[in-house]
């Protein structure tokens, strides 16, 4: 099998260990078969951890929405919690702490080809550390441009699912436009951003749609939530009409790799005055705090 040499592989991953079916190794020597189910029905669920300072951010929360992915696609946890705050902070801790992401991946394994579930194969288990930057620059002083797209996904959006390919066309989809994100309409109504969760701020309310099987379920988006609640800014998970999205002051995107990002325009559209808005420079300082305490050890 053709490897990249382990400096290439290395340097175009930003990452120089990972974790394989139990063991630690080099990039270059880690490899999944051509018969492993993520390769050939995109048959797995993933997760993306941030880590500031060395230290796994809302560890608990990505453990427990991998454990709803697995039990939703009925794939038992390979790992206990215990052996995956292992491995993963062992991932962290050797590739120099610091602020980076941790991406883990979980597959139905190596099976003859044939759709539905193969009995007694063990998962493909990988995880790997990838160094910052992530996506793009930071944002937080102007707002990003964001189009809007018909959502094409499928309709359980809420397991975090390796099979990303209508992602993956919107946000090509967006780069085309020179936006960065598709807000993504289904029946008249926002469902979420390609790879993000979407806020608007009317009235100085903070809204978002719901959980549901139509969207992700955030974990920035649950933080974003907690935050806001936390310090008395009005929130509302509720269903959110496509022309609302012109009437917001401030329109939002979040993620684990885009944190918190005020949207500057809509399809070239300005949102508000175009410049992040009041109610996001407050989240958005909250939302720093927060990673300072996670730093310290004084949150998780
Ligand atoms: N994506 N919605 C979708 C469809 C996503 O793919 C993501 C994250 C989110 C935000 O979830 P969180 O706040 O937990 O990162 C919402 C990751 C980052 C990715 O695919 O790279």
């Amino acid at each position: 099998m053709a490897t990249l040499p382990q400096q290439t592989l290395s340097t175009t991953l930003g990452a120089n260990l990972v974790y394989l079916n139990g063991k630690f190794m080099q990039p270059d020597q880690a490899t999944i078969s051509p018969f492993d189910r993520g390769f050939i029905f995109g048959d797995g669920v993933y997760e993306v951890i941030p880590v500031f300072g060395g230290r796994l951010f809302r560890l608990s929360n990505h453990l427990q929405r991998l454990q709803d992915s697995l039990k939703a696609i009925e794939l038992a946890n390979p790992l206990s919690l215990d052996q995956w705050r292992k491995v993963l902070q062992r991932l962290v801790d050797e590739t120099g702490g610091g602020d980076q992401y941790v991406y883990l991946q979980v597959t139905r394994g190596v099976a003859q080809r044939n759709h539905a579930f193969p009995k007694d194969v063990p998962p493909t288990v990988f995880a790997y550390v990838q160094t910052k930057p992530f996506l793009e620059e930071s944002a937080e002083q102007s707002g990003v441009a964001v189009i809007t797209a018909n959502d094409i996904r499928w309709q359980r959006c809420d397991i975090k699912s390796v099979s990303l390919l209508g992602a993956v066309m919107l946000r090509q989809l967006a780069e085309r436009a020179g936006a960065i994100e598709a807000i993504l309409l289904r029946d008249g109504l926002v469902t979420e951003g390609a790879a993000t969760n979407v806020f608007l701020v009317i009235d100085g309310t903070l809204i978002t749609p719901p959980k549901g099987r139509l969207i992700l379920t955030g974990i920035t988006r649950d933080l974003v939530l907690e935050i806001a609640r936390e310090h008395g800014i009005a929130v509302q998970e509720r269903d959110v009409r496509e022309a609302e999205l012109a009437s917001a002051s401030e329109v939002w995107i979040t993620s684990s790799t885009n944190e918190i990002k005020p949207v500057g325009t809509i399809n070239g559209a300005a949102v508000g005055n175009g410049r992040p808005g009041p109610v996001f420079k407050r989240v958005y300082g909250l939302y720093q705090n927060y990673k300072q305490a996670v730093r310290e050890g004084k949150a998780e």
